[in-house]
């Protein structure tokens, strides 16, 4: 069945907006959890702009579910997820004055760094990802670095207008990038910019196995709580995928 990880960035984005200790990510994260997230997602960022070394650490101690870290290849980081053992490392690029990630990461720029990266993260138990955009030579990057998985970015998809021409090449983009990544082994995941209007077609996509959502949650948490809001999104994964088994 098709895993749900429920970003919590977001929450600790209004935390910062304070500089207090509330809303508290750890708290939204057991919320969505208790609700159907099958994992909690989070980017420790470099500058720790939203979610803290602290979130980190007890998100890990408190979680039923697995925990998806999401980092730059930066030795720094690199060392304190050796040490938190998240179940995954995702790898996603870092540009300082983003919004949000851009792109995805360039693996076949990086090959060789990458792959000494993986297998220190690998040795000491953690599986690890990368959020590439959906390309051929992207995922055959991946493969050559041994990565158990790819997140393949939705962004472009999610940007275009729905029922224009650009936006079903942008469909078909990501279902051939799944078939590819199958085909060499990786498993497939999904995410960026999905939201509760798009998320069935990304969900029915043969192959994918777990998508990562972030705002869209958080910001329908804003109206009928992380606990609902979680659960709306499940529930219409769920339907995409009893659709993709009944065909
Ligand atoms: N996956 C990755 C790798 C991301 O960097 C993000 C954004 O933090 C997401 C998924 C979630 O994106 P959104 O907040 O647009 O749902």
């Amino acid at each position: 069945m098709i895993k749900l990880g429920v970003n919590v960035d977001h929450v600790a984005t209004l935390r910062e907006a304070r500089g207090i200790a509330i809303p508290d990510p750890v708290f939204a994260a057991a919320q969505a959890e208790i609700n159907g997230a099958d994992l909690i997602t989070v980017h420790r960022r470099l500058d720790q702009r939203h979610i803290h070394d602290r979130d980190v650490e007890i998100l890990k101690q408190t979680l039923k579910t697995p925990l998806n870290l999401e980092m730059a290849v930066n030795q720094q980081l690199i060392e304190k997820a050796v040490d938190w053992k998240p179940e995954k490392v995702t790898l996603v690029p870092e540009n300082r004055q983003e919004i949000t990630t851009e792109g995805g990461l360039d693996l076949c720029g990086a090959v060789e760094k990458i792959k000494q990266v993986t297998a220190v993260l690998q040795k000491s138990g953690i599986e690890v990802a990368a959020f590439i955009d959906p390309d051929k030579q992207q995922i055959e990057a991946a493969a050559a670095i041994g990565v158990e998985g790819v997140e393949l970015h939705t962004g472009d998809y999610a940007e275009t207008a729905v029922g224009t021409e650009q936006r079903a090449a942008a469909l078909r983009r990501l279902e051939n990038a799944a078939e590819a990544a199958d085909r060499l082994e990786l498993e497939v995941y999904a995410g960026h910019g999905l939201n509760y209007h798009n998320v069935v077609e990304v969900a029915m996509i043969p192959r994918v196995i777990e998508l990562n959502i972030g705002h869209a949650i958080i910001a329908r948490a804003v109206s009928v709580g992380i606990g609902e809001a979680t659960h709306q999104m499940k529930k219409l994964i769920v339907e995409a995928d009893r659709l993709t088994c009944v065909e």
